[in-house]
C-alpha cells in the first residue's frame, strides 16, 4: 500500500493527558512549542484531526508564521498544508475555521451518515468530502491511499486521542513527537494520547526513542519517538 509518511503530534500533560476532563481545547503547549508546531506544519503537505475535535473545535491547522508560508510558496508549494478531517458524520460548521481558515485545500472523509444535502453545502463552501463505502466507519488505510494519490507525502496528524488510537491500532504511525508539559490535569475522562479500547500489552506499540529536548524557562519537554514497522519489528 502506498501512504504518505505519517507524524503524530501531541501537547500532553505529564500524567497523559492532551485536554482537561472539560474537553474545551486547553492550551497545554508553550511559545516555544507553538513555534515548533508551526514548523513542523510548515514542513508537511497535510494535516489531520478527527471528527470531535473538528466538530467542537474547528481548529485553523494553517501555519501561522507568514515567513514559512512564503517559504512554502517559494518551494513551489501551496501556502498551507491541505486540511483533513475525519468525521462519521460532518455537520461541522461551515463558518468555523476549519472550512475558513486559508487559503488551503479542505477535505473531509466521512461516511453515508453524512446526509446528501450536508455534502452539497460543504462542497459549496469548497470543501471536498469523500465518502467511505462502507456504512459506519472511515477506512483509515484507504484514506491514506487516497491522500497519497492526491501528492500527500508527509501527512501530521494532530489529534484526537480517539483517531490516534485507531493510527496506532493499525500500525500507520511513523513518527510521535509529544510536547511533555509540566502540568497535571488528571480525571479518568479526560483525553489522552490513545483512547479506545486501549491495547493488550503484547499488542501495544513499541516505539524508539530518538531525542529528548528540555525547552526552558518553561520546563517542557519535547520526546521524539520512531515507530518501527510491523516489518521490521
Ligand atoms: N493536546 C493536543 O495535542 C490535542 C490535539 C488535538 C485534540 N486534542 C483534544 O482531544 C480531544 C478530542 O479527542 P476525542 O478522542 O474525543 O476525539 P477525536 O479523536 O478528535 O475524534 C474522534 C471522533 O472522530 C470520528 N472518527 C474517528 N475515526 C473515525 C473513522 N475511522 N471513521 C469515521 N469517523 C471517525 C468519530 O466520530 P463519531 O463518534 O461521530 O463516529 C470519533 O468519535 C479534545 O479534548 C481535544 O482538545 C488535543
Amino acid at each position: 500500500m502506498l501512504r504518505p509518511y505519517v507524524l503524530v503530534n501531541v501537547a500532553m500533560t505529564v500524567d497523559g493527558k492532551i485536554d482537561s476532563a472539560a474537553r474545551r481545547g486547553a492550551t497545554i503547549s508553550s511559545a516555544t512549542d507553538k513555534r515548533r508546531v508551526d514548523e513542523l506544519r510548515a514542513s508537511v503537505d497535510a494535516v489531520l484531526v478527527g471528527g470531535k475535535t473538528l466538530l467542537n473545535e474547528s481548529p485553523k491547522l494553517t501555519v501561522r508564521n507568514p515567513a514559512l508560508r512564503r517559504e512554502r510558496l517559494e518551494r513551489g508549494l501551496p501556502e498551507n498544508p491541505m486540511k483533513v478531517g475525519v468525521v462519521s458524520v460532518a455537520n461541522l460548521d461551515l463558518d468555523g475555521d476549519f472550512v475558513r481558515a486559508g487559503p488551503a485545500e479542505r477535505l473531509i472523509f466521512t461516511t453515508r451518515r453524512t446526509s446528501p444535502e450536508q455534502i452539497v453545502r460543504l462542497e459549496k463552501a469548497g470543501v471536498q468530502v469523500f465518502v467511505s463505502r462502507g456504512s459506519e466507519r472511515v477506512d483509515l488505510g484507504e484514506m491514506l491511499e487516497t491522500l497519497h494519490r492526491l501528492g500527500v507525502r508527509r501527512l501530521l496528524v494532530e489529534g484526537g486521542g480517539t483517531i490516534l488510537a485507531e493510527f496506532f491500532r493499525l500500525g500507520l504511525v511513523d513518527e510521535l513527537s509529544i510536547y511533555l508539559a509540566p502540568r497535571l490535569f488528571g480525571g479518568a475522562t479526560a483525553p489522552t494520547l490513545a483512547d479506545g479500547p486501549g491495547f493488550l500489552p503484547n499488542q501495544a506499540p513499541r516505539l524508539t526513542l530518538v531525542s529528548v529536548e528540555r525547552f526552558d524557562p518553561e520546563g517542557g519537554i519535547l520526546l521524539r519517538y520512531l515507530i518501527p514497522s510491523p516489518s521490521t519489528l
